[in-house]
């Protein structure tokens, strides 16, 4: 498939827990274009109790990439954005600019600890809405308290919250429970977006081909264009999916 929007990366260098250098991200970038992905939004993490870089270094980080992504020719966008992780700090952060949404639209990547109680995520998710944000949740096979109960999951739809779950749930590099879970999800057509969550080129690599052709065998060519093409775009343009 060629075309891919990866909504979840942390390709930028030197910022996060993600690229360590620019060469690295921008061997990244080529792994992920030889993957069919022409569009990464980039989303080092934003978390208070981190050392969260702020948008200079990103922005900094960002201008590196993309001159090193011109040199080599690569055929691949990069959007801005952030994967945030909830606290109402970080929704006032989100209002000020400290922290970004996806592309500059009103959708949001949130997170959450995997151990955390699922009426703070809940409430977490119902805050963003309120505040006029459109939440997707960030690989949401991780969250102990969301996974344990299918109907958590259509609330959590319910109040506004789009799903992203990672390539490497799917494929069952997360173990096998995680695996079923996310392909329950699939057969459902609940899941918005697959994303690599992408941040190293060995153990967290941008790679989303196989899983792009599984997801095409298993669940269908229509759904999974709207999973890796559509709805990423939807979401750049800033409209409602
Ligand atoms: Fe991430």
């Amino acid at each position: 498939m060629q075309g891919i929007v990866d909504i979840h990366n942390h390709v930028l260098p030197g910022v996060d827990d993600g690229a360590g250098s620019v060469k690295e991200a921008a061997d990244m970038c080529a792994l992920a274009v030889e993957e069919g992905i022409r569009t990464i939004v980039a989303t080092p993490h934003y978390h208070l109790g981190m050392q969260a870089a702020g948008n200079e270094r990103r922005d900094n980080a960002l201008q590196l990439l993309e001159e090193e992504i011109a040199i080599r020719c690569l055929n691949l966008r990069i959007y801005r954005g952030n994967e945030i992780y909830y606290s109402v700090q970080a929704v006032e952060d989100l209002r000020a600019g400290k922290a970004r949404t996806m592309g500059s639209s009103q959708y949001v990547l949130t997170e959450f600890s995997p151990e955390a109680e699922y009426s703070y995520i809940r409430r977490g998710l119902s805050h963003l809405v309120q505040e006029g944000y459109l939440p997707i949740i960030a690989h949401v096979e991780r969250y102990k308290e969301v996974v344990c109960e299918k109907s958590r999951i259509y609330e959590l739809v319910e109040l506004g919250s789009y799903l992203q779950i990672n390539v490497s749930g799917v494929m069952g590099m997360s173990g096998r429970k995680t695996k079923a879970f996310c392909n329950e999800l699939l057969r459902e057509e609940l899941v918005h977006f697959v994303a690599t969550d992408a941040h190293d080129l060995k153990n967290r690599a941008p790679r989303i081909k196989k899983c792009a052709d599984f997801i095409i065998k298993k669940y269908g060519a229509a759904y999974a264009k709207r999973l890796f093409i559509d709805n990423p775009q939807i979401m750049l343009w800033d409209e409602y999916l």
